[in-house]
C-alpha cells in the first residue's frame, strides 16, 4: 500500500497526464516533505533540442503564429528574452512588481516596442491590457494558492478565445491544484511548465511528443 498523495498519485498513474499522450518525462516523486512534491527529469527534444520554459513556448509561439502575449513575474528577462529574441514578430506585456531585475537601457535598446513593460501587482497591471487580446498568458508570478487565483482571474479573460493559458512551476502543489481546480485538465511540459488550450487541443504537443523517443 503506497502512501501518495492524490497529486503523485495522479502524476504517477499518468505518466503526467491521462489526457496528454506526452509520456517523455520520468518522474521521480520526491519523498522529501519540502513543498517539491514530484521532480521531473525533462528529454523535451524539440526543434531547438531544448528543454527550458522558453523552448516549449518558442514552438508554440512558432507553430500557432501568435504576436502577442503576456510573461507575468519576468525577474531577470530570462523567459522574455528568449520569447522576443526568437520570434521577431511577437510583442510581450513583460508585468512585474519590480522590473529593475530586467528593464534597462539595454533591454529596451534590443526589444523597442515589442517588450511592453507593465510595473506593479500583476491583477492590478491586468486592467491596462484589452480583454480577449492576447495569444498566451505564461504565468509566472507569486506561487502561492491565493496569488494563481488571483492571476488567473485577472489574465484568463485577457486571452483570445484561441487563447492559450500558460505557467510555471506546476511541480509546486499549490500550482498545480488552483489550475486543476479551475480548468480540470492541463497539459504538463518540460522544465515544469503547464498548458491549457482552448477545447482542450493539445494537437501540437501531441505531434512534438510522437516525434520524441519514448522514456
Ligand atoms: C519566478 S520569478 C519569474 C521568472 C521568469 N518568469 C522566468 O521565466 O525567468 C517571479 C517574479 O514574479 C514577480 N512577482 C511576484 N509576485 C508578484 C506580483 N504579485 N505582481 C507582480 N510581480 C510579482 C517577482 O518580482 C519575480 O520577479
Amino acid at each position: 500500500m503506497n502512501n501518495y498523495t492524490p497529486h503523485e498519485q495522479f502524476l504517477l498513474d499518468n505518466n503526467l497526464h491521462a489526457e496528454s499522450g506526452i509520456r517523455r518525462y520520468r518522474l521521480q516523486v520526491s519523498r522529501n516533505p519540502a513543498k517539491f512534491l514530484v521532480e521531473s527529469t525533462p528529454t523535451y527534444q524539440g526543434p531547438r533540442n531544448g528543454n527550458k520554459r522558453w523552448d516549449i513556448l518558442n514552438d508554440l509561439i512558432q507553430h500557432h503564429g501568435w504576436t502577442l502575449g503576456a510573461e507575468i513575474g519576468v525577474r531577470k528577462g530570462h523567459t522574455q528574452f528568449q520569447l522576443l529574441t526568437e520570434n521577431p514578430n511577437l510583442t510581450m506585456y513583460a508585468v512585474d512588481k519590480d522590473v529593475s531585475q530586467f528593464h534597462n537601457s539595454e533591454s529596451v535598446a534590443r526589444f523597442g516596442h515589442r517588450m511592453i513593460v507593465l510595473e506593479g501587482d500583476s491583477r492590478h497591471m491586468a486592467k491596462f491590457v484589452p480583454h480577449g487580446s492576447l495569444d498566451f498568458v505564461f504565468i509566472d508570478a507569486d506561487h502561492t494558492a491565493r496569488a494563481v487565483k488571483v492571476d488567473l482571474k485577472a489574465w484568463v479573460p485577457k486571452l483570445k478565445p484561441t487563447g492559450w493559458i500558460t505557467g510555471h512551476d506546476v511541480h509546486m502543489k499549490d500550482v498545480y491544484d488552483v489550475a486543476t481546480r479551475k480548468f480540470g485538465n492541463i497539459q504538463i511540459g518540460p522544465d515544469h511548465t503547464w498548458f491549457k488550450a482552448p477545447d482542450d487541443n493539445y494537437d501540437f504537443l501531441r505531434k512534438i511528443d510522437s516525434s520524441v523517443s519514448q522514456l
